[in-house]
């Protein structure tokens, strides 16, 4: 994990993080929800609305060009973030729910009533409502991959899901409630035994883990850059170029178009033909320095680091009188889950935000994995690079001290 001098120097860059709540110390623990962002990226987007403000691929003046410049530097450093083939597989959306909304409503065209689509019992509802809303209209089933009680899935019974009715399979590279890191390499090249397309859900991966899109093979991952240390409103489609190709445009507007006229209107090439209307450029731009910031501080390093505060973390926990962990498998990223006895979730979230821990309470988003569990929601503490080990043991004693509250 990262030493201490070095955390003291991360954690500089964080402002946010010298704050207090009710006079005790902040200790950011809603780091899967969003991270917080480092002052180079807060000064990336004040450099472009000073400097460089101006709409992009529109214009032959000099901002235009120097905006238009920026956002495709991020793109190419997306690229090669994931290991994508080429920037026209990276398509620039509103964040990971705008990028699965894309597939499922591009991609879903083709499916036909009787349509079979496989999911895990672990997606958020970003991965599982839009997949429902383009059944609507049909007879889509959606065949579900259960889990252990460590929130694991098994490939063999991952694999009997598949028939002759498959047409696509989309699941969490990582759970947002069990950090569980799925076998997601091994569970797409049984997808493609099958012949049938694989979209991943990055948006918990692509902050804490390295990402190899070729090496997964999977033909769309999605993910945000507001849980990387980036801007808000800004996220990633990455598609197969040829699966790209062969898919309808998902809105129609500027800048998406070959030709116009009221007969007939050809699209641009990839990976405009899905950027209809102005992006969020400022926001894209920042985006390519907050990736500048993780490679800086390495993928692995982060990675390792968060993997010993959730170990440190667990240890601690489970000393607590009634302590349930949700979350317990071998391959797991930095998130831990629990309960104490019959505590309400939102109780103890509100307690700890007193003692100036912000945790996230609730259901998470994954309705489906809360009832798998028999629970109405879960405490959440979910980890950065600039948490330390003291905010892990600090964290535990608060809970040890609300717990004894009820
Ligand atoms: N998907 C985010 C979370 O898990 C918002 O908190």
């Amino acid at each position: 994990m990262f030493d201490d001098s070095k955390l003291t120097s991360i954690r500089k860059d964080y402002p946010i993080l010298q704050r207090e709540i009710e006079g005790h110390p902040i200790v950011y623990l809603d780091n899967a929800a969003t991270s917080q962002a480092p002052m180079c990226v807060v000064k990336a987007i004040e450099d472009m609305y000073f400097h460089h403000r101006a709409n992009v691929h529109r214009g032959v003046h000099t901002l235009s060009g120097e905006a238009t410049d920026m956002v495709e530097a991020t793109r190419e450093k997306v690229r090669a973030f994931i290991n994508a083939a080429s920037v026209e597989e990276v398509v620039f959306t509103r964040g990971t729910t705008g990028a699965i909304n894309l597939v499922a409503a591009t991609y879903g065209d083709r499916l036909c009533n009787g349509d079979e689509i496989i999911l895990t019992t672990m997606e958020h509802h970003s991965n599982i409502v839009p997949w429902q809303l383009i059944g609507k209209d049909k007879r889509i089933r959606i065949r579900v991959v259960p889990i252990n009680d460590a929130g694991e899935v098994n490939l063999d019974e991952y694999a009997d899901l598949f028939t002759e009715q498959t047409r696509f399979v989309a699941l969490a590279h990582v759970s947002n409630v069990l950090g569980t890191i799925n076998p997601v390499k091994e569970m797409i090249a049984i997808a493609h035994q099958h012949g049938v397309p694989v979209l991943i859900d990055g948006a918990q991966a692509a902050p804490h883990i390295a990402i190899d899109v070729r090496d997964l093979d999977c033909d769309f991952y999605a993910f945000s850059a507001h849980k990387m240390y980036g801007p808000t409103g800004v996220g990633v489609l990455y598609g197969k170029k040829f699966r790209l190709n062969s898919m309808s445009p998902y809105q129609g507007g500027g800048e998406m178009i070959g030709t116009v006229s009221f007969e007939r209107t050809t699209y641009a090439e990839l990976p405009f033909k899905f950027e209809a209307g102005t992006p969020d450029y400022v926001g894209i731009a920042a985006f390519g320095t907050a990736l500048d910031y993780i490679n800086e501080l390495g993928i692995d390093n982060i990675a390792a680091h968060e993997r010993a505060l959730v170990e440190e973390a667990t240890r601690g926990l489970l000393t607590i009188d009634g302590m349930r962990i949700f979350g317990t498998a071998e391959n797991k990223a930095g998130v831990i889950s629990f309960l104490v006895g019959d505590i309400n979730s939102y109780d103890m979230g509100l307690l700890l935000d007193k003692l100036g821990f912000e945790v996230r309470t609730g259901h998470h988003c994954a309705q489906p994995l809360m009832n798998r569990y028999g629970v109405q929601g879960m405490v959440r503490a979910s980890f950065a690079a600039y948490n330390t080990l003291d905010e892990v043991h600090r964290f535990v004693e608060a809970v040890r001290r609300v717990s004894t509250m009820f």
